[in-house]
């Protein structure tokens, strides 16, 4: 239940005012009857936490390093394909407002911007998101373009052979809009707004030539199965994303939360997880990295301040987050990330 007082509902509540109603339920929309979307916030609530008190909390530290980069916070900014739908800038907003809020944003390969326009000397770091295509020949020029444009990894999305029913946004919006456009993508590319660039012959064997053709590391998006991040271990994948989609593919896939520990205990340290779906608040955070997870993307969240203030309120929505985070570490007596395990967790 939205909570007029809360920030973050604040700007969920300005955005749906602010968007066309077909961009709001391409945002907020997900598969079938939305229990997976619905479920992934709900279970972060539902897990208690577990306050220590008398511990010397002046000093909290949110920062950590993950593939090597030294981040402020653990919190990153999901691929979210089309952002001109909600925001003229677009992605160009969303990585301003990522720099200035000290955080990587996922750039989508259906970006309304491209590349080339998103990069350039002196731009900010950024990750870039890439379905492998049905044409092998555009995945590879695709990564050339990314290695250029000086994306510091790869995100590939695994969990989408084929796009979920997402019937709410069908009934609102079939066809991209007259001005937006997949600028990454040939002019001639599948105009649907869902399951245009998908491929459903991709296997474990396509993602190893991924990530063996690149120089950047490679992170996989989507497994909810601990089987499918170890097998993402052994194709050379650099980290694993425990995510489904924010509801978005099969409704009733489980919470991305309560699948987390069982992926973070067979990967064992290996290679860090990450996990997304349903995060928005601070404390939801700190429970993921209580069960395993280096650190968390959000997705819709961040969407809700590019449309109501461009770059500031992207900017807003991490820093709102990253305050609730230091919070609460403080409260849970655990004022650096590295001290965080399931004790924070009242269970
Ligand atoms: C409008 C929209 C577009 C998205 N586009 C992509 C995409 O292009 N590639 C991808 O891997 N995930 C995409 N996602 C999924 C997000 O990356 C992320 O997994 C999800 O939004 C996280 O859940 P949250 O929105 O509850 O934070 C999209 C999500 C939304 C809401």
């Amino acid at each position: 239940m939205p909570d007029p007082t809360h920030p973050l509902d604040r700007r969920h509540d300005a955005a749906h005012h602010r968007m066309p109603p077909s961009a709001w339920v391409y945002l907020m929309g997900a598969a079938v009857d939305e229990h997976t979307a619905r479920w992934n916030t709900a279970r972060y609530a539902e897990l208690p936490l577990l306050p220590r008190v008398c511990v010397d909390v002046s000093d909290v530290d949110t920062s950590c390093t993950l593939l090597g980069t030294r981040l402020d916070h653990p919190i990153l900014l999901a691929p979210v394909a089309l952002q001109r739908l909600f925001h003229p800038d677009g992605e160009h907003a969303t990585l301003a407002g990522a720099a200035a809020a000290g955080t990587l944003p996922v750039i989508s390969m259906e970006s309304s911007v491209s590349l080339r326009d998103l990069s350039g000397a002196g731009s900010p770091p950024f990750w870039f998101h890439l379905y492998v295509q049905r044409d092998r020949g555009l995945t590879r020029e695709l990564v050339a373009r990314a290695e250029d444009a000086g994306a510091e990894a790869l995100v590939t999305t695994l969990d989408t052979p084929v796009a979920g029913h997402r019937y709410r946004q069908q009934a609102a919006m079939t066809q991209l809009p007259d001005g937006v456009r997949r600028a990454n993508l040939p002019d001639d590319a599948d105009p649907r707004l869902a399951g245009g660039c998908l491929d459903p012959s991709v296997t474990w064997t396509d993602i190893e030539q991924l990530a063996s053709a690149t120089r950047l590391p490679v992170v996989g998006k989507g497994v909810l199965h601990p089987d499918d991040a170890l097998r993402a271990c052994a194709a050379g994948l650099a980290a694993v994303v425990v995510s489904n989609h924010g509801g978005r593919n099969l409704d009733t896939a489980a919470a991305t939360v309560d699948q987390l520990p069982a992926v973070a205990e067979a990967l064992a340290g290996r290679i860090p997880v990450l996990v997304d779906g349903g995060i928005r608040r601070g404390t939801d955070v700190l429970k993921a990295i209580a069960l395993g997870a280096a650190a968390v993307l959000i997705g819709r969240p961040y969407v809700w301040g590019l449309a109501t203030d461009g770059a500031d309120g992207v900017r807003a929505v991490v820093d709102l987050l990253r305050d609730e985070l230091a919070t609460a570490m403080a409260l849970c007596g655990t004022p650096r990330l590295e001290l965080v395990d399931e004790k924070v967790l009242a269970r």
